[in-house]
């Protein structure tokens, strides 16, 4: 296998050892409509070490490219980043085949994974800042809890100032190209940004420490090495100023409007609140849930200054995939937006009221009057839309120039 499955040369020291998955289109409930990469890789040091590993399913692909550089029996160490299983997945089963001297992993780390594996095999636990010889070759270790689960670290291999950075930095993109500059930028930006506002917005807070803590180690990043989507090696410092703007979401004169209807009723409505915030100067994104994916509205949620909502009313509560995008939403906590409800409804319309216990929860500024419409919005319902539109849009302008 080893003469199909090949290791890429990251640099002289390090190669990327890991698998490419075409075929996923769903990472536990986001949409990766570009595949995604399971990254791991080789320090050839005096002391071989493998960085992570990847999902379950691709072990082979993973042993076929480490032996196209060294005979996995010669891997030394395996240190283990993150323990959610698209990285560890094939870990107990890589120690049985490798039996490394050593696998190193965060305190936290080291209890996730006999958590998730009930192995034999012990995990060394290292504290936040231990240094690691590799022989000729030295690594640090450093906690990056939350980013994204309380066992991630990141590890730093002092001669090739490469990072290794587990989830952060990453992107769900895979591709025959495995070094950033290879790939088109708007490909980079677009499918970062849907990563980072599906899987760490929430996390932002901690994002912004792990950000000040990488600035106060001193060292210098040449290389970004994430465990997912491509590598680094060209103007690392883009994408730390990527998350350095997306972890304080700034938002911008930009406004989603999520809505499906069971009608035509509530898309009526969701048009004209958009020709509203149209006329208003707002940058309007519709999003029918009908069509639309979560992930997706989320990503358009990550600079936005408005989220409007609309639902119709179905047995008393609200439309089912309204309440699927609106759990999904809360979920990721996005803030300081301001926003509003709508729906149609033919008797009981308690839909927008449902809305409104959402936004609540989300700490969202609720601006204007909610608009419901019975059964078919009349030429006032459709006028009133348009309105709320306008207010909505003037609301977030004065945000956005104050
Ligand atoms: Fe790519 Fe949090 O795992």
């Amino acid at each position: 296998m080893s003469d199909v499955f090949q290791a890429v040369k990251v640099t002289d020291n390090v190669y990327w050892v890991g698998a490419i998955d075409w075929a996923v289109r769903d990472f536990h409930g986001y949409s990766t409509g570009r595949g995604t990469t399971y990254n791991a890789y080789l320090i050839l040091a005096d002391k071989v070490t493998l960085v992570d590993t990847v999902k379950a399913p691709f072990k082979d692909e993973l042993l076929a490219r480490i032996a196209s550089v060294v005979e996995p029996g010669k891997i030394d160490y395996i240190i283990s980043n993150h323990a959610e299983m698209d990285h560890s997945g094939c870990l107990p089963e890589v120690i049985k085949t490798v039996r490394p001297e050593k696998v190193f992993a965060s305190a936290m780390g080291a209890k996730a994974l006999g958590e998730h594996f009930h192995m034999n095999e012990p995990v060394t636990p290292v504290k936040d800042g231990e240094n690691l010889s590799l022989g000729n070759l030295n690594v640090t270790f450093v906690e990056t809890r939350m980013c994204h689960w309380p066992d991630s670290m990141v590890t730093y291999l002092h001669e090739d100032e490469l990072l290794f950075s587990q989830d952060a930095f990453g992107m769900h993109l895979a591709s025959s190209e495995r070094f950033a500059d290879e790939i088109d930028e708007a490909v980079l930006e677009t499918e970062a940004a849907k990563y980072y506002a599906n899987i760490l917005l929430p996390l932002s807070s901690f994002v912004a420490k792990t950000l000040d803590k990488a600035g106060g180690l001193g060292v210098p990043f040449s290389i970004i090495a994430p465990d997912h989507g491509p590598i680094w090696r060209k103007e690392p410092e883009k994408i730390i100023e990527s998350y350095a703007r997306w972890a304080v979401q700034k938002r911008t004169n930009k406004a989603v409007v999520v809505y499906d209807t069971m009608w035509g009723s509530t898309a009526m409505m969701a048009r004209a609140i958009g020709e509203g915030l149209v006329a208003g100067g707002a940058v309007v994104k519709l999003m029918p849930m009908g069509s639309a994916h979560r992930s997706d509205v989320a990503t358009e949620m990550l600079d936005a200054g408005a989220l409007l909502v609309g639902s119709p009313t179905m047995n008393n509560a609200l439309f089912p995939t309204m309440a699927d995008v609106l759990t999904y939403l809360k979920g990721l906590r996005p803030k300081g937006l301001i926003g509003t409800a709508f729906g149609s409804f033919g008797w009981s319309g308690e839909a927008v009221k449902h809305i409104l216990v959402y936004l609540k929860d989300m700490e969202v500024e609720l601006v204007g009057e909610p608009v419901k419409a019975k059964y078919v919005p009349d030429a006032a319902a459709m006028l009133s839309c348009r309105r709320l539109g306008e207010e909505l849009a003037e609301r977030i302008r004065k945000a956005c120039d104050g």
